[in-house]
């Protein structure tokens, strides 16, 4: 095939693949799902967010090592005057190579066509729009995907990443979407195959994810290559061995991706402070990590739920975060304003000027629950949902004064939830300024010992699993 029309059906396809998702009776949406899948798993095409709204990061899997390079260009054609961004590339666990390209300079309210290249690969055209207002723009909010290897079926991962794939075009399907937040457990046993899986979603070509490290992503070393995000933090006292805390903005939104495997409490409120220094101007913040505080909703995990809200809590009070984006328990819940380990105020539809945080979890993709183990905690929740094994997927609409969540059931017009949290000014209702206590100081550095431990026993536990990994690397640095 040309590669122009090979270029123009990538195209087509794109649109038939979203507009497949939205009509559930589309009957060429398993044949499309196949040729996405053969078209795109290997190379693995994702885009990550840059550091700010100027930038894009790509990244993408090929068999050999070299000078990976991004072609930009404006519009919907690459031609001559098409720009040429260079990067590195990595050594994959899989025998393959990840390369990674830091696109720059990009404008507002424009259209752009990129092209990946490597030794031996040259991608088809993708385009992304950029937000004509940085500060107004749409994100989807998704966790616990668990793109699946299973040893009994062949097509475990490919099945699995069709459910996420076809979920998150009905998502874009609905408005222009500028960012998904992916809140953990992108695997299920931190296979490459299964990152893969992951990316072949076809809409990751077209806005990036912002992903959090959730505890299945740490049963294996592949996201550690996988990942191509921005500021992240690095001179920890400890660290996950596959990545750390990260931030980025969009607009006048401050998003601090944060690891709850890492009990380092240290570092991660010096993380959040650099980065809040960093960001004086940025009106939101909005954290995302991977384990579930307040909903509780699996007896068995409750205390561990309740060291996580000892170490977590007094982080997003001190550095007044509006909204805390979590996964892992598999249940939509939301919570009242919380402040300092309490509710402040009801849930209600809007909140206006809320004096403390909201937190928030959403179901698994893949693998959703039904109400099972629910009715814990219900001082802190204020809304709950029993989705009875649905999918559940959640739409952000950031502007200047508000950010609005609507929850959706795939397959369903109308959301099933919706809120808002609304600031009259910078601060909003949230206390600023609190002295961190000695306590709470003393819980962070506990945390960072329990860390240390916790890491020697996750490198006997990927020896165990056969990976081929350095005790001080796992143990110490990220
Ligand atoms: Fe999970
Ligand atoms: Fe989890």
């Amino acid at each position: 095939m040309k590669k122009t029309s090979k270029r123009f059906l990538s195209l087509i396809l794109a649109v038939v693949v979203i507009f497949a998702a939205t009509v559930p009776s589309f009957a060429a949406g398993d044949l499309l799902w196949e040729h996405v899948w053969n078209e795109e798993y290997n190379n693995g095409v994702i885009l990550f967010p840059g550091s700010n709204n100027s930038e894009m990061n790509v990244s993408w899997y090929s068999a050999t090592e070299s000078e990976p390079r991004v072609i930009v260009d404006e519009g919907l054609i690459i031609d001559s005057d098409a720009k040429e961004y260079k990067g590195y590339s990595v050594a994959a666990p899989d025998g393959d190579w990840s390369n990674k390209v830091t696109i720059t300079g990009l404008e507002s309210g424009k259209t752009y066509s990129y092209q990946c290249i490597s030794e031996g690969f040259v991608s088809n055209v993708y385009t992304f729009s950029t937000d004509a207002n940085e500060n107004e723009f749409s994100a989807v909010y998704m966790t616990d995907i668990h793109t699946s290897h299973d040893d009994a079926n062949p097509d475990g991962i490919k099945n699995t990443a069709e459910i996420f794939n076809s979920t998150l075009s009905e998502a874009a399907s609905r408005k222009k979407i500028s960012l998904l937040l992916s809140a953990g457990d992108q695997a299920s046993e931190g296979y490459e195959t299964e990152y893969k899986g992951y990316s072949s979603a076809l809409a990751l070509k077209s806005f990036p994810v912002a992903t959090t490290i959730g505890n299945h992503d740490r049963k294996g070393v592949a996201y550690k290559t996988f990942k191509n995000v921005p500021n992240e933090r690095t001179n920890n006292m400890v660290a996950s061995y596959i990545g750390g805390d990260y931030w980025f903005t969009k607009g006048d939104v401050l998003f601090l991706v944060m690891d709850s495997n890492n009990a380092s409490g240290m570092d991660h409120r010096a993380f959040v402070k650099e980065a809040v220094k960093a960001n004086p101007d940025a009106k939101w913040k909005v954290m995302m990590m991977h384990h579930d505080l307040y909903s509780g909703r699996i007896p068995h995990r409750e205390s561990e739920n309740e060291l996580l809200r000892m170490l977590w809590g007094p982080i997003a009070d001190e550095f007044a975060i509006d909204l805390v984006l979590l996964g892992h328990s598999h249940y939509y819940t939301v919570t009242n304003v919380l402040y300092n380990g309490k509710t402040v105020s009801d849930y209600e539809q809007t909140m206006t000027d809320p004096e403390g945080t909201v937190y928030m979890v959403s179901g698994s993709i893949t693998r959703p629950r039904d109400d099972e183990d629910i009715g814990l905690n219900d001082e802190w929740i204020g809304y709950a949902n029993t989705p009875d094994n649905r999918v559940i997927y959640n739409i952000l609409d950031f502007t200047e004064d508000s950010i609005t969540v609507s929850s959706y059931y795939k397959g369903e017009a109308e959301a099933f939830n919706s809120y808002s949290i609304v600031k009259t000014t910078k601060e909003g209702g949230h206390p600023v300024q609190i002295l961190p206590s000695i306590f709470d100081g003393f819980v962070r550095f506990v945390g960072t010992v329990y860390g240390l431990f916790n890491n020697i026993g996750v490198y006997g536990d990927l020896k165990d699993a056969g990976f081929d990994v350095d005790f001080f690397e796992v143990v110490f640095n990220n």
